[in-house]
C-alpha cells in the first residue's frame, strides 16, 4: 500500500489497456492543481497522471520545482494510489530537462517534424527513458488548436507512421484522430474512429492516448477507450471549472466578508471545483477502484 513516490505511466497502462478503461491525464498549473487531482484520485482508488506543459513548468518556476512539489506532497499527503509527473507536448530539449528534473514521465512531441527526424529524436528519448525506467510519449499527426503555444493542424495520423513509432518501444501513442485541444467548434466533424481502428490495427497493444479531452461526449470517450485509447488528456475543462467557480465568490462579494480576502478562502471554491472535474473524469474512464 506504501506508494508515495512518483512512478513511470508505464503498469498503469498496461494495465487500463487490458482492463479497457483508461488513466486520467490532468493538466496542472499550481499547488492547488497539483492537490485537487492527487487526493481526489487518493479518494477514488485511482491511479492518475499529472500532465505539465512546458508552458506550466516554466510558470511554476521551472520543472525541479514541479517535481520537488509533487513528490513531496505525495509523501506529506500519504497518498498511495500511483501518481506520474508527465511531461505534456515536449520538445527534444525539453523532455531532456524532465528527465533529468525527476519527473517519472515525459511525452515528446515530434508531430511537427518529418516523419524520419520524429523517428530518430524520439528513438533516442526511448533509450534513455528506458535506462532510467520513465515512460515516454509520442505524437503521430497533431492535435488541432493551441495548448500553451503548441499549435496543430489537427491531421489525422497515418497508421504506418504509427507503427514505425510504436516499434521503438514508446509506452503510449498519441495519434492525433481529429482531436482538438479546448473547445471544440459547433461544426466539428467528430473523432475519427475509422482512424483510430487503422491505428489500433497496426500497433496491436500499444496503449493510445487521447489529446483534447475536454468536451468530447461520453459516448465517443467510450467508443474510443473500447477500441484501444488508455489515457485521456484533460486541460482545458479543469481552467473553466476553477474560473466559473472563482468568478461566482467574487461576484456574489464573498471576497469583501470577513477575511474572504484569505487567499485560502479565495481560492477555495476553485479547488472543489477542479476536484468534482476530476472526479467526473476519473468516473467517466473507468478507472475508480483501479489502484
Ligand atoms: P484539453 O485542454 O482540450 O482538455 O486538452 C488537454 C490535452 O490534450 C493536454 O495535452
Amino acid at each position: 500500500m506504501k506508494m508515495s513516490k512518483l512512478v513511470s505511466a508505464k503498469d498503469m497502462l498496461a494495465k487500463a489497456a487490458a482492463g479497457k478503461y483508461a488513466v486520467a491525464q490532468i493538466n496542472i498549473n499550481n499547488l492547488e492543481w497539483t492537490k485537487a487531482a492527487v487526493i481526489t484520485a487518493n479518494e477514488l482508488r485511482s491511479p492518475i497522471i499529472l500532465g505539465v506543459s512546458e508552458g506550466a513548468g516554466k510558470y511554476m518556476t521551472g520543472f525541479k520545482t514541479v517535481a520537488a512539489m509533487t513528490s513531496t506532497m505525495l509523501e506529506e499527503l500519504g497518498i498511495t494510489v500511483p501518481v506520474a509527473l508527465h511531461l505534456d507536448h515536449g520538445t527534444y530539449e525539453g523532455a531532456k530537462k524532465c528527465i533529468e528534473s525527476g519527473f517519472s514521465s515525459v511525452m515528446f512531441d515530434g508531430s511537427h517534424y518529418p516523419i524520419d527526424e520524429n523517428v530518430e529524436k524520439t528513438k533516442e528519448l526511448v533509450a534513455i527513458c528506458n535506462a532510467k525506467g520513465l515512460s515516454i510519449e509520442a505524437e503521430v499527426g497533431s492535435i488541432g488548436g493551441e495548448e500553451d503555444g503548441v499549435i496543430g493542424a489537427g491531421e489525422c495520423a497515418d497508421p504506418d507512421e504509427c507503427k514505425r513509432i510504436a516499434d521503438l518501444g514508446v509506452t503510449m501513442l498519441a495519434a492525433g484522430i481529429g482531436n482538438i485541444h479546448g473547445a471544440y467548434p459547433a461544426d466539428w466533424k467528430g473523432l475519427s474512429f475509422e482512424t483510430l481502428a487503422a491505428v489500433k490495427e497496426k500497433v496491436g497493444n500499444m496503449p493510445l492516448v487521447l489529446h483534447g479531452g475536454t468536451g468530447i461526449p461520453d459516448e465517443m470517450i467510450k467508443h474510443a477507450i473500447s477500441l484501444g485509447v488508455a489515457k485521456i488528456n484533460v486541460n482545458t475543462e479543469c481552467q473553466w471549472a476553477f474560473q466559473k467557480a472563482t468568478r461566482a465568490y467574487i461576484e456574489a462579494g464573498k471576497d469583501l466578508e470577513g477575511k474572504g480576502f484569505d487567499p485560502r478562502k479565495l481560492l477555495a471554491p476553485g479547488y472543489e471545483a477542479i476536484k468534482a472535474t476530476v472526479k467526473e473524469k476519473l468516473e467517466m474512464f473507468g478507472s475508480v477502484g483501479k489502484a
